[in-house]
């Protein structure tokens, strides 16, 4: 077993670093190459321990104004390596919906289960394995190496931990919408060891098994009754130690996006539909994570996810029918660093598309579905609800070939838009649609509660887990005065 570990630590070595610093210059900044993180889980590299102390005493001094507006240029300046979204659907060139995703990925491995706090974005462990190789996770390691310039500017003045919760909330302020305050205080961890009880997924073989669990599958698989017994299983709710991951294990942490596929004996299927996605049962998997697991309530939950969605698209613009990787569009090996090549995310690969552009812009695969929530994507607005209330959806498949919702009418001014049946559920149980009906109709409080709900996001983890913790602790806030 040892020397397969040692076997799977050898290729890493070798091909580690096969994105080209020249095409990513702060690569390396944003994400920790696997072998290095192997080895220091195996305690064989001594570590740079992250100096609490000498931080804290420093970020007294940290000028926050420049910080936002070293952040807030990036988000505008669309890099060659990866270039912002926004053309693709008229929009302008913007990092803002995926400054905001990464925040989010960060923070929202946060648990709350028997008031046992887990996981949060403090440590920030994304950058580290066993987060950086999670499904979920895909294309955020181009979001850390674009952040990587705004970190090489600053230095040990800011940690990873803050600058990635501080960069989602400059993408939503800078980008018009709501963000009431702000604290400093979160410190990093080396390694991504305390992210192991959370998740390690398709990982087969390394460190001789020590660390290398799957939990792809659960062990009780659950099914609805009115669920295809071809679809995926949920993990049940009872299953205590999967309380840490989310209802489905299918990429570990949080909503299975699609949502549950009825069977065709069930009320409501039609054998006409290319596909038939329950956003009813969908709503119940986004309570038991939401609810069960993050400790959020409904209008939160509700808050939260129209207000992330608000804001930039979703990725997976590209056909794979025919190809070799139709079947197997992810390396299940692993632990495998998501630049090398092989990974088959992003730019090493190429997957989509030709030449120059090939994985990249519109040829990008993320999630694999296809477009986005609203009509500006990088700018904040109020579409994500009026939509959802006012039109008749259909569902559709992506050109990637995963089962989302279009609008039935073509001539619709939301026709450009998509939604997943994760967010037709906010529209399809009672308890949801009502505050989204209220948020429709109130922007005002709409904003508000969405700021709130983003503050304890961003705000709570395991090392602090109560909202307010960072700013008792440290006191280095800010309510954005500057920004006019
Ligand atoms: C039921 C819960 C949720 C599900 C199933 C879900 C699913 C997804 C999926 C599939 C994507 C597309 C990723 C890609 O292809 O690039 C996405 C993107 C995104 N999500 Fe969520 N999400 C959820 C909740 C949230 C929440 C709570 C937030 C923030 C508060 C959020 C913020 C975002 C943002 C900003 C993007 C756009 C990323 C970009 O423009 O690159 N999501 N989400």
């Amino acid at each position: 077993m040892a020397l397969r570990g040692m076997g799977v630590l050898l290729i890493l070595w070798v091909t580690e670093g096969s994105m080209r610093d020249d095409d990513f210059p702060f690569y390396d900044l944003g994400t920790i190459p696997a072998w290095r993180d192997l080895r220091s889980l195996r305690g064989t590299q001594s570590q740079d321990q992250f100096d609490k102390e000498k931080y804290h005493k420093q970020l007294k001094e940290l000028d926050v104004q420049s910080l936002y507006e070293s952040i807030s240029r990036l988000m505008k300046d669309s890099k060659a390596f990866w270039p912002a979204d926004g053309p693709q659907d008229g929009d302008v060139a913007s990092y803002a919906g995926l400054f905001e995703r990464l925040a989010w990925h960060c923070s929202g491995t946060f648990r709350l289960v028997n008031g046992t706090a887990a996981g949060g974005c403090e440590g920030a462990r994304q950058r580290h394995w066993p987060e950086n190789e999670w499904r979920d996770n895909s294309n955020l390691d181009k979001a850390r190496g674009l952040l990587g310039q705004v970190k090489h500017e600053f230095g040990s003045q800011i940690s990873w931990s803050d600058l990635l919760t501080f960069a989602g909330t400059t993408a939503i302020k800078a980008s018009g919408g709501p963000a009431k305050k702000f604290c400093f205080g979160r410190v990093d961890d080396v390694n991504g060891k305390r992210s192991i009880p959370l998740g390690v997924e398709g990982v087969k073989e390394c460190l001789g098994n020590k660390f290398c669990k799957s939990d792809f599958e659960c062990p009780v698989a659950f099914r609805w009754p009115e669920q295809d017994e071809a679809d995926h299983a949920r993990c049940n709710l009872t299953q205590p130690h999967h309380r840490l991951q989310a209802s489905h294990s299918v990429g570990l942490i949080y909503v299975y996006p699609e949502g549950p596929e009825l069977k065709s004996s069930a009320k409501g299927y039609s054998a006409k539909q290319v596909h038939n996605r329950s956003p009813r049962f969908s709503a119940l998997e986004v309570r038991d994570t939401f609810k069960e697991r993050m400790g959020w309530t409904d209008r939160e939950t509700v808050a939260l996810i129209g207000g992330g969605h608000t804001m930039g698209r979703t990725h997976g613009n590209c056909n794979l029918t025919g190809t070799k990787w139709a079947s197997h569009p992810y390396n299940e090996v692993g632990p495998f660093f998501e630049a090398q090549a092989g990974a088959l995310r992003g730019p090493t690969d190429g997957t989509c598309g030709t030449g120059a552009s090939a994985g990249l812009a519109q040829n990008t695969v993320s999630s694999g579905f296809e477009g986005p929530w609203t009509r500006t994507p990088s700018q904040w607005n109020y579409d994500f609800f009026d939509a959802m209330l006012t039109e008749e959806w259909e569902p559709v498949k992506s050109p990637f070939g995963a089962d989302q919702w279009r609008t039935k009418s073509r001539h619709s001014t939301y026709a450009s838009t998509m939604r997943l049946t994760a967010d037709l559920s906010l529209v399809n149980d009672e308890t949801y649609a009502a505050i989204a009906r209220e948020y429709a109709a109130d922007h005002a409080k709409f904003d508000s509660d969405f700021a709130d709900a983003w503050y304890k996001l961003v705000h709570r983890s395991e090392d602090n887990p109560n909202e307010n913790d960072l700013e008792s602790k440290f006191g280095v806030c800010t309510r954005f005065e500057f920004v006019k």
